[in-house]
């Protein structure tokens, strides 16, 4: 389905975005393998989670919603029943590695499947370290999905990551859940915390050092109760349109501002924009604030290797950002980026020099030069919600009208996005 996007002058207003995904993920997750009821309040409604709690219904689990509360009824690390059917994900690459390290410990085999873009998304990654942990599990050509996972018993490991993944980090705790003894990895650059928060909040024994992070197997965990804060990937999208269009200001309530995820507020306030995080909070594990963001100039900057993982999901807007600020920015080590929903390097140079970015890809760096004022174009979201909620805020800065192509894909993490963003917008 196509959109139409007109220039507009400025955002104004207030902002509620949809829960934390990576939270809301490992909340379900754990909420089903922990003893009791656990209560979530704030619960995105999307492609995405509704994948991870469908799997879980259908092995056994009793998930409902009351109001805004969502109830995860666990029946304990070996509570789960084998699914009588392939348990399918659509196209959630969290649900798929994160599940893989989950089934690796149950007592029973099961399959992974997912639609054809996760059929095409690396799970080597997965499989290696899950392997080394005794588990038999295999995928197409070695490397992609269906995964088959025949669960059992599982090895402690220390498992040394070349890459910086939360949800190869978050397979290997998982599947260490159900090993007798001590599991590690070490990353290069320590990625999203989520997992580790959450299982020690539900009384797992997790040890946090630096990029390193150990759990201890054979230990049921606890039911709790919480609230997941608003999703800084998702908020992220506002702030830039508000740094972009002069006059604008808006307040985004109850966004995570986990620094682990945090890259955004730092890479925004390097750029020059004008971003204050106010009424901080502790919402169960997790630290949130509300962000207010006004109009600012902005100039380019540097994002080395060791800013990437922090940033990972806000690249594209961050493209659209640079586009649009004074000089040069270079992104150094984003090579992660070419095996997200989709090549988002590709994604996004396709759409941005569309609209008459200078967008240049030299190996592993994208440099990219401005400001460039950027024309209204014909533009494709190749099925990724973050490709196209980046390049609609890009064609609200436009000179003239845009259309984006596959607008449908940003229900996987913010089905409202348009409505939320028109209910801003001043012509
Ligand atoms: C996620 C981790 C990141 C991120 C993805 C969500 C998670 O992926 O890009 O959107 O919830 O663990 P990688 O682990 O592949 O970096």
């Amino acid at each position: 389905m196509k959109i139409k996007i007109k220039p507009v002058k400025k955002i104004v207003g207030e902002v509620i975005v949809p829960g934390d995904k990576s939270i809301a993920h490992r909340a379900l997750m754990i909420g089903a393998l922990a003893m009791g009821a656990t209560r979530i309040k704030g619960l995105p409604e999307s492609d995405d989670c509704n994948y991870t709690a469908k799997a879980f219904r259908d092995m056994g689990i009793n998930i409902r919603r009351e109001l805004d509360v969502t109830i995860v009824e666990g029946n304990g690390l070996h509570g789960l029943k084998k699914p009588g059917n392939p348990l399918y994900v659509g196209n959630s690459g969290t649900s798929m590695r994160l599940l893989a390290g989950i089934l690796a410990g149950q007592s029973f085999e099961s399959t992974l499947t997912g639609d054809t873009g996760i059929s095409a998304r690396p799970m080597k990654r997965v499989v290696e370290p899950l392997n080394m942990m005794g588990v038999k599990i295999s995928a197409k050509d070695g490397e992609y999905p269906p995964l088959a996972i025949a669960g059992g018993r599982v090895r402690p490991i220390a498992y040394k990551n070349s890459i910086a993944s939360a949800q190869i980090k978050s397979a290997i705790l998982f599947a260490g859940l159900y090993s007798k003894g001590t599991t590690k990895v070490v990353e290069p650059v320590k990625s999203r915390d989520h997992t580790e928060r959450m299982l020690k909040y539900f009384g797992a024994k997790v040890k946090i050092e630096g990029r390193c992070v150990s759990v201890r197997g054979d230990r049921e965990l606890k039911a709790r109760a919480f609230e997941i804060p608003g999703d800084i990937s998702s908020a992220g999208f506002f702030m830039a349109a508000a740094t972009l269009l002069k006059g604008s200001k808006i307040k985004i309530r109850n966004v995570s501002i986990n620094p682990t995820r945090a890259g955004i507020l730092k890479v925004l306030s390097m750029m020059g924009s004008d971003v204050k995080i106010v009424n901080r909070k502790m919402r169960g594990p997790e630290p949130s604030a509300d962000i207010v963001v006004k109009y600012s100039k902005t100039r380019g900057i540097t994002i080395t290797k060791d800013m990437v993982p922090s940033v990972i999901d806000e690249l594209p807007i961050i493209f659209v950002l640079a586009s649009l600020s004074k000089g040069k920015t270079i992104v150094e080590g984003a090579r992660e980026l070419r095996v997200k929903e989709t090549d988002r390097i590709v994604s996004m140079q396709n759409g941005l020099k569309a609209m008459g970015a200078d967008f240049r890809v030299e190996g592993d760096r994208i440099v990219i030069e401005g400001p460039k004022s950027l024309k209204g174009a014909g533009l494709k979201s190749f099925g990724d919600h973050r490709t196209c909620m980046a390049l609609a805020v890009a064609a609200l800065t436009a000179e003239s009208d845009s259309e984006i192509e596959g607008m449908e894909s940003v229900s996987k993490s913010f089905p409202a996005f348009f409505e939320t963003l028109f209910n801003l917008t001043i012509a």
